[in-house]
């Protein structure tokens, strides 16, 4: 998969990524091609048209696309986080009926539609509802910061069915396109300008009994657990954004002169680099911990979130430092450490707040 993955990112994002970004491009065709090479659900049974070769194999290959591209890897990371969800919770007829368009390429895209505009990290306060009525449920309030939300074939929403806290909230699945949906403001954003983010509103969106995904009044838990591997996969994707940093660091550094002599002979610059690679191959490993867990079927809230929290804050460090190494010309877009800086700066953020992470890291230390 990491071959795969790599050969597809160098070859047919790498190029682009930059264009892609300055023109706010979504990578529609890039992301049919990434379907075809099974990225679209790496951790998803084959049965259901995925690649079926596990979390390992999904950070190393999430690693190798951000590392291409980081607004194709956040469009695959949301769509496979997805299609798990709908593997781990779905009715039967639920996963046969939309996991392989997602695994396929043939939905565009799919969402997570849990954030709202007074709340993103408190995520159990949310204040979508949903009714029940006779034989439908109808869902009205709005959704932010949505990735492909306008894009999505799926998404999947959390609304309050009972009362107040994480113990009154159900999820549903929602079709792009159903009556009641509108698609909002679309963001316009630091970085990853190539994946969308918009916000959505359910004005009496009306839904079959059968669209409720997993238990009534349990969606906070799916939320959770959607979560728990989405932070590995943004991990990866840090450390995919943080070593194409480094890497364009290390070559440039290679042919700039000054002062006589190309500037990687200089102590400063040396140990920029050196401090950088460390940092992200402890990154790399933490992330790849948090992955060997899940595989293993063992739990791993907390390597998850501590290899995001880490990797975020390192991989931003390293961008940081691979600017300093270009001096002007990382200021400018000619070189693209200027836009890796812009992209990692989010990984810090979604899918969890580094502040969240650490409530999560010390609820499982005194838990323990
Ligand atoms: N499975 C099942 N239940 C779980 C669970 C899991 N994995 N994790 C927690 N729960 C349950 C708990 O057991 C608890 O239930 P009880 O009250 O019965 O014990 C309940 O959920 C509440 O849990 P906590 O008490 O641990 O809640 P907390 O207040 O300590 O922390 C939180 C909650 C961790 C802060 C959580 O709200 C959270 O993760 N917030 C961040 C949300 C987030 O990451 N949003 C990202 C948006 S999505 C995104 O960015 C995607 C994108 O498009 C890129």
């Amino acid at each position: 998969m990491r071959e795969t993955a790599r050969a597809f990112a160098q070859k047919s994002l790498a190029p682009i990524a930059g264009q892609l970004d300055r023109e706010s491009r979504f990578p529609r065709e890039q992301l049919r091609e990434l379907a075809e090479l099974g990225l679209m659900g790496v951790n998803v049974p084959e049965k259901y048209g995925g690649a079926e070769a596990g979390p390992v194999a999904y950070a190393l290959a999430m690693m190798e696309i951000a590392q291409g591209c980081a607004a194709t890897a956040v469009t695959m990371a949301v769509n496979n986080m997805v299609a798990e969800t709908l593997c781990r919770f779905g009715s039967e007829e639920q996963k046969a009926r939309y996991v392989p368009e997602i695994t396929s390429g043939r939905f565009e895209a799919a969402s997570f539609g849990l954030s709202e505009p007074h709340c993103g990290s408190d995520a159990a306060a949310l204040r979508t509802s949903a009714r029940r009525d006779g034989d439908s449920w109808v869902i009205n309030g709005s959704k932010q910061w949505i990735t492909s939300g306008d894009r999505a074939g799926l998404i999947i929403v959390w609304a309050r069915t009972g009362g107040n806290g994480s113990k009154g909230i159900s999820a549903f699945l929602v079709e792009g396109g159903a009556r009641g949906l509108h698609v909002g403001r679309h963001e316009d954003k630091m970085g990853v300008r190539a994946s969308t983010t918009v916000s959505l509103s359910f004005e009496d969106l009306r839904l079959p009994a059968g669209a409720l995904l997993g238990p009534q009044e349990q969606g906070f838990g799916v939320a959770m657990t959607a979560l728990e591997g989405g932070r590995i996969g943004v991990s990866a994707q840090a450390v995919g954004i943080g070593t194409a940093a480094l890497e364009a660091a290390a070559r440039y550094a290679q042919q700039r002169q000054a002062f006589g002599r190309p500037i990687a002979d200089y102590q400063a610059i040396r140990f920029m680099l050196a401090d950088s690679a460390t940092e992200l191959e402890a990154a790399r490993l933490l992330t790849l911990r948090a992955a060997a867990l899940k595989e293993a079927g063992r739990p791993f809230a907390l390597e998850g979130s501590m290899a995001k929290l880490y990797s975020a804050e390192k991989a931003i460090k390293a961008c940081d430092r691979a600017v300093q190494v270009h001096g002007g010309y990382g200021y400018i877009d000619e070189f693209p450490v200027e836009r890796h800086y812009r992209d990692v700066r989010v990984t810090a953020i979604y899918e969890g707040t580094s502040e969240i992470q650490r409530h999560v890291i010390a609820r499982e230390l005194l838990r323990e």
